[in-house]
C-alpha cells in the first residue's frame, strides 16, 4: 500500500488530491501547508476555495482516507509518495524579475523533504515549473539524502482549470509522468500510474522523459493562450470591419484541424498561471539565447495587455470621453466564472483605469467578497486606499449595484448575468444607459430594444 502526502494545500494541491483520495479509497492522502488558516478551512464547513464539486468530494472523504494538516514533517515521513504542490509565481525581484519563475517555494519544500526523510520516497513535481527544475530537486535530495535513502523525482504536471476542476480531475484529457530513463525512473512512473489508473484509463496515462513533461506544461499553456490572444487580436479587425467575432470564431472553429474550443473572444485572459507561464517560457528562451522566440510568446502578453486597455478606454471614449464622478457598475471580478480566484483577473486591469478617470465602480461578483477585491485593488499600480475608500463599492445585489450607474461593464462570463431583468436594471440607470459586454453573454439585440446603447467586443456597433 502506498501513503500519499502533498505539500501545498492550494487551488491545484487541494482538489487534485481529494479526487485522488476519493478515486483511491485504499490510499491515506495527507495534504499539508504552512498555512494554519487554510489548513483550518479545509478542515472546516467553508473551504478556501469555491470550486463546483469540490465540497462534495472533500466531505466525502475527509477523516476518512484523506486528511489536511500542518505537520509538514510527520506527513513526509509517513509518505511514499509526495507532491510537491506549492506556488511558483513570477520573481518580483532580483535575476529575471518580471518573467522567471520564482522557485523559492519549490526549494523550501525539497530541501524539507531531504532535511526530514528517514526512507525512500518518490517526489513528485506537480507545480508548474521552468524546465529541468527536476534537476535542481534532484541534485538538492541527493546531497542531502543519508544511507540507503533514494529519491525518485517525476514530473506530473497538472492541467485541470479552475471552475471545472473536479470534472477536469474526473475525466482528465491526459495524464503526464515525466521520469529519468532509468530502470529506477521507470519503476517510480509505475508506481504513479497505478494510483491514476484507478480511474483514467491507461492509454491516457503517459510516460515521457522529465524534461518534454515539464516543457510540456509551459507549452500547453502557451498555446491555450495564444489562441485567445489570437481571437482578441481578430475582435479588434472586427470592430474595425463590421465582421463579428463569434461568427468568424465559429467558421474557423468548424475546420477540424482548428477545433471550436478556446476562441471565445474576451476583455483579455486572466488567472494565476497563463501569463506567469508564458513570462516564464520568455525568459527561458532569452536564458538560450533564443531572442526571436521570446518575442514571439511575449506578444501573446503584450497583445492580452492590450486588449483589455483597449476595452477600459472604448468605456471612456463612448461615455463621451468623460467617466469623471460616473458611476459604472462593474459586474464579475473574478478571473473566469465559477470561481472566487481573483488573480490576475481581468477586471482589476479595466477598474484600475475607470478609478484612474475618477469614476466611482460598484462592484458585483456572485464569489468574491468585498476583502478580496480590497486586497486586489489596493496595490502599487492600481489605486491607493483613500482612493479605494471613496471610489469603491462591492455589492452583493447586482441591482443595487446599477442603481444610478451609467453604464454596466461585463469583466466575466458568469451565467447569471445573462439571465438579469435588464428592464429593471435600465429603469434604474442615468440615461443614455450604457451596456459593455467583455465577455460576450448578452442578448445585444434585446437590451437594445430596451433602450440600451450596448458595445460588444468584437462586434459591430
Ligand atoms: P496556491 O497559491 O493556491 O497554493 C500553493 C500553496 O502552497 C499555498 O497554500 C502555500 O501556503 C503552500 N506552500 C508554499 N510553500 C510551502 C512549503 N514550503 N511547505 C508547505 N506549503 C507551502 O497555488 P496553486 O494555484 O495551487 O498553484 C500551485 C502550482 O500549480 C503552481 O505552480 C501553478 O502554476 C500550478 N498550477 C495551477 C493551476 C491552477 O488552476 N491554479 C493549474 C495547473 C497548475
Ligand atoms: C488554464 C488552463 O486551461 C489549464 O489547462 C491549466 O492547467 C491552468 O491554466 C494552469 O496551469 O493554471 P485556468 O486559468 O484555470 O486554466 O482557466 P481557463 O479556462 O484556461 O481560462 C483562463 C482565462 O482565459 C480566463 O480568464 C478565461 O475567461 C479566459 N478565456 C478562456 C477566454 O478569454 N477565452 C476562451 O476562449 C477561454
Amino acid at each position: 500500500m502506498v501513503k500519499i502526502c502533498c505539500i501545498g494545500a492550494g487551488y491545484v494541491g487541494g482538489p487534485t488530491c481529494a479526487v485522488i483520495a476519493l478515486k483511491c479509497p485504499h490510499i491515506p492522502v495527507t495534504i499539508v501547508d504552512l498555512n494554519q488558516d487554510r489548513i483550518d478551512a479545509w478542515n472546516s464547513d467553508t473551504l478556501p476555495i469555491f470550486e463546483p464539486g469540490l465540497q462534495e468530494v472533500v466531505t466525502q472523504c475527509r477523516g476518512r482516507n484523506l486528511f489536511f494538516s500542518t505537520a509538514i514533517d510527520d506527513a513526509i515521513r509517513a509518505a511514499d509518495i509526495i507532491f510537491v504542490s506549492v506556488n511558483t509565481p513570477t520573481k518580483k525581484n532580483g535575476l529575471g524579475a518580471g518573467f522567471a519563475a520564482d522557485l523559492a517555494y519549490v526549494e523550501a519544500a525539497t530541501r524539507r523533504i531531504a532535511a526530514v526523510a528517514q526512507s525512500s520516497k518518490i517526489v513528485v513535481e506537480k507545480s508548474t515549473v521552468p524546465c529541468r527544475t527536476a534537476e535542481s530537486m534532484r541534485r538538492i535530495l541527493e546531497a542531502n539524502s543519508r544511507d540507503a535513502i533514494r529519491f525518485e523525482i517525476l514530473s506530473n504536471p497538472e492541467f485541470l482549470a479552475e471552475g471545472t476542476a473536479i470534472a477536469d480531475l474526473m475525466q482528465p484529457d491526459r495524464i503526464l509522468i515525466g521520469s529519468l530513463p532509468t530502470p529506477e525512473g521507470r519503476k517510480a512512473q509505475h508506481v504513479l500510474a497505478d494510483v491514476y489508473a484507478e480511474w483514467v484509463p491507461r492509454p491516457q496515462i503517459i510516460t515521457m522523459n522529465l524534461w518534454s513533461s515539464e516543457l510540456s506544461k509551459l507549452a500547453a499553456n502557451a498555446l491555450l493562450a495564444q489562441r485567445i490572444s489570437s481571437i482578441n487580436a481578430l475582435s479588434a479587425i472586427c470592430e474595425a470591419t463590421g465582421a463579428d467575432v463569434d461568427e468568424v470564431a465559429y467558421a474557423c472553429g468548424l475546420d477540424s484541424r482548428i477545433g471550436p474550443k478556446f476562441l471565445k473572444a474576451s476583455v483579455g485572459f486572466g488567472g494565476s498561471c497563463f501569463q506567469k507561464d508564458i513570462l516564464n517560457l520568455v525568459y527561458l528562451s532569452e536564458s538560450l539565447h533564443l531572442p526571436e522566440v521570446a518575442q514571439y510568446w511575449k506578444q501573446v502578453v503584450d497583445l492580452n495587455e492590450y486588449q483589455k486597455r483597449r476595452f477600459a478606454q472604448s468605456v471612456v471614449s463612448r461615455l463621451f470621453n468623460t467617466i469623471t464622478n460616473k458611476r459604472l457598475a462593474v459586474f464579475g471580478f473574478a478571473f473566469k466564472k465559477n470561481t472566487g480566484d481573483t488573480r490576475e483577473s481581468a477586471a482589476i486591469a479595466v477598474i484600475a483605469s475607470f478609478l484612474n478617470e475618477r469614476a466611482h465602480v460598484h462592484i458585483h461578483d456572485p464569489e468574491v467578497s468585498a476583502a478580496q477585491i480590497e486586497l486586489e485593488l489596493v496595490q502599487p499600480g492600481v489605486c491607493t486606499q483613500a482612493v479605494y475608500d471613496a471610489q469603491v463599492h462591492r455589492f452583493a445585489d447586482p441591482y443595487e449595484a446599477a442603481k444610478d450607474a451609467d453604464a454596466i461593464v461585463i469583466c466575466t462570463e458568469w451565467e447569471q448575468f445573462a439571465q438579469l431583468d435588464y428592464q429593471r436594471l435600465y429603469d434604474s440607470m442615468h440615461k443614455p444607459a450604457f451596456v459593455f459586454d467583455g465577455r460576450l453573454i448578452l442578448d445585444a439585440p434585446k437590451l437594445r430594444q430596451i433602450g440600451f446603447q450596448v458595445e460588444v467586443i468584437g462586434k459591430p456597433a
